[in-house]
């Protein structure tokens, strides 16, 4: 993860590395920190803890320098403290490193730089950066860094000064994600597009173990063995998304509401005569469309997505579906046949693992769908079509509108594929697809009165541990729930097929354990109630996310959410769950936004 910046041109840098690290805190915000090059000399600022931290520090500074490199961290190596804080300088000050990934290597490295008499203040791996390019330096920049470069295992997706050439950014790249933006008399180098300055035109991409040299306005960039390469610059086509809570108290309430509109969002133009039709998948290959098995990876809320998805394309298409969480996907070498399908599901598109799955899946010769959010990433890139879920800028780092709109996509790909495939009757998919388009007034009924789920929060704030227990797609919901909730307030969540209590985890059900038992899946609902007797009779506390006016029983607190089919439950159980999240994690003063040891993008393995 990290996220890096660079900037040379004519205008003083801080302000605008310090915007860039704005947009990049999404990527980690354990500490922060920028270089500046200055009449041949460095001057470097960090700060443990959020941005706002340096802001402050940068501030009592009044450097005009118009070069420099800033980073936001999400610890890997080393505690997340000042010392680790990048920029990492070598030891004779020759050269400061931003970096974004893991040096596997970097132990061996140090060892031997140390054998050769460097000194290394810090505990990252970062830190072999500098002091190898210093090690190597002989005048010769780019021998230096293929050098330096060719020696590291792992990923990397680094910015440099050197001191020697006072108004050059280098960079280099390997698996971490890394772009160049060039304009009138300026450049910068980042992590993402959405850190780019406003008066940057265009940018490129830089590929693995591709070198840059990065002046004002001047791009070079070689391959490994220094050949020059002629890159192609891609416009910027539409300004960011605006970066603003909009009057909500935190981006993930905010984005919590966006949702019946991103859901909208996502149906327009898929309906055609009262069924749905994805034209991004239009060209898939009958083939394809009637391959006997198809794959779903991803991580996270993106895999519990994949759960969802799974019971909803196995029951209207007939093919089985295996789920599978990316980063066990990479290694452990499924049998995907030539052309079966495997559909990456990324809200990011830049999950390192998930990045790793998709590369898998295509040299054995699959066929890769993207299902993601940020166009232009590197599993849009590289999948062989995508179906874009279009949640619009994520900023919060639980997911939740980026959550909704991937289970939506996969709802919406097992109707277009049903369809092609006539599994069932015409009449049923029209019918499930004017269900699915009443989702979105559906949500924003749930939406329209916090009241219960809020009230309820007060009861459960203080508690340990929460299991979350359900079958079927109630199951899919309630892993996400359970995510939902430990990832933001920091309680330690669980969540078990109801069925499967009884093999074990049982044996934690004590007076006044509190179990929320999502049983809105109608077929298996009267199964899902003997499990939760069973909590009871154990004297678990029951709290209930049913249908409404189902009367489960008095005894039993229980949120209602509009009826719909079975197959589409978790679409609108998990909207309520996001919401006790949200409110547990307020009560408890927690960071919802960011918290703790969490970047939204995670780019490491
Ligand atoms: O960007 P991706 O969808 O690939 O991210 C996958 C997970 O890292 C992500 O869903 C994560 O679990 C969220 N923080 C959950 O809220």
């Amino acid at each position: 993860m990290c996220g890096i910046i660079g900037y040379t041109g004519e205008k003083t840098a801080t302000p605008i590395l310090i915007n860039g690290l704005k947009s990049l805190e999404y990527r980690g915000y354990d500490s922060a920190g920028i270089a500046l090059l200055e009449n041949k000399k460095f001057s470097v600022i960090k700060s443990k803890g959020e941005l706002k931290n340096l802001i402050k520090k940068t501030e009592k500074e009044n450097s005009v320098s118009s070069v420099g490199i800033g980073h936001t961290r999400w610890a890997t190596h080393g505690k997340p403290d000042e010392t680790n804080a990048h920029p990492h300088t070598s030891s004779d000050e020759m050269f400061t490193v931003v970096h974004n990934g893991i040096i596997e290597n970097a132990s061996v490295i140090k060892k031997e730089l140390e054998k050769k008499g460097f000194s290394f203040a810090s505990e990252t791996d970062t830190e072999v950066i500098p002091q190898l390019l210093s090690y190597h330096y002989d005048g010769n920049i780019s021998s230096t860094m293929q050098k330096a470069f060719s020696s590291f295992d792992g990923s990397f997706a680094v910015a440099f000064l050197c001191r020697d050439f006072p108004d050059t950014i280098f960079a280099a790249r390997r698996q971490s994600p890394l772009i160049i933006g060039r304009g009138e008399n300026e450049s910068v180098v980042a992590s993402d597009t959405c850190a780019l300055s406003e008066n940057i035109q265009e940018f490129t991409c830089l590929e693995d173990d591709e070198f840059a040299i990065i002046e004002k306005g001047k791009i070079e960039i070689f391959s490994s063995g220094l050949k020059p390469i002629n890159k192609k610059f891609r416009k910027i086509e539409s300004v960011a998304e605006k970066h603003d809570k909009c009057g909500f108290e935190h981006f993930m309430l905010k984005e919590i509401f966006e949702q019946p509109e991103k859901i909208k969002n996502l149906l327009k133009g898929k309906i055609r005569n009262k069924k749905v039709f994805i034209d991004e998948i239009a060209e898939l290959s009958l083939e394809i469309i009637k391959a006997e098995k198809i794959y779903i990876v991803g991580c996270g809320s993106a895999y519990h997505a994949a759960l969802a998805g799974k019971f909803a394309i196995e029951e209207l298409c007939g093919v089985p579906v295996e789920v599978d969480i990316a980063s066990e996907f990479r290694y452990r070498n499924p049998p995907v046949k030539e052309n079966t399908p495997v559909i990456v599901i990324s809200q990011s598109g830049e999950t390192a693992d998930s990045v790793a799955a998709l590369r898998l899946a295509n040299s054995k010769g699959a066929f890769v769908i993207g299902i993601v959010n940020v166009p232009g990433s590197t599993i849009a890139n590289e999948s062989d079509y995508v179906i874009a879920t279009k949640a619009g800028r994520e900023v919060a780092v639980a997911t939740t509108k980026g959550y909704i709109t991937q289970v939506m996509a996969l709802y919406l790909f097992a109707l277009h594929i049903a369809d092609i495939r006539k599994t069932i009757p015409d009449r049923a998919i029209e019918i499930y697809t004017e269900e699915l388009c009443r989702i979105p007034d559906k949500i924003s009924e749930i939406l329209s009165d916090t009241s219960v789920v809020e009230n309820l929060a007060e009861k459960y704030y203080n508690k340990n541990d929460i299991f979350f227990i359900g079958r079927n797609t109630d199951f899919a919901a309630a892993s996400e729930a359970s995510l939902k909730l430990k990832e933001i307030s920091y309680i330690n969540c669980s969540a078990f097929p109801a069925g499967e209590l009884k093999h074990g985890t049982i044996a934690l059900i004590d007076k006044g354990t509190p179990v929320v038992a999502l049983c809105a899946n109608e077929r298996l609902f009267k199964k899902t109630l003997s499990n939760i007797e069973e909590v009871v009779s154990r004297g678990g506390e029951i709290l209930c996310v049913t249908r409404k006016n189902k009367i489960i029983s008095e005894k039993y607190l229980s949120i209602e959410i509009p009826n719909c089919s079975d197959l589409f439950v978790p679409i609108l159980e998990i909207i309520p769950m996001q919401l006790f999240s949200y409110f547990i994690a307020k009560k408890k003063g927690c960071n919802i936004d960011m918290p703790k040891n969490l970047a939204k993008s995670v780019t490491v393995e």
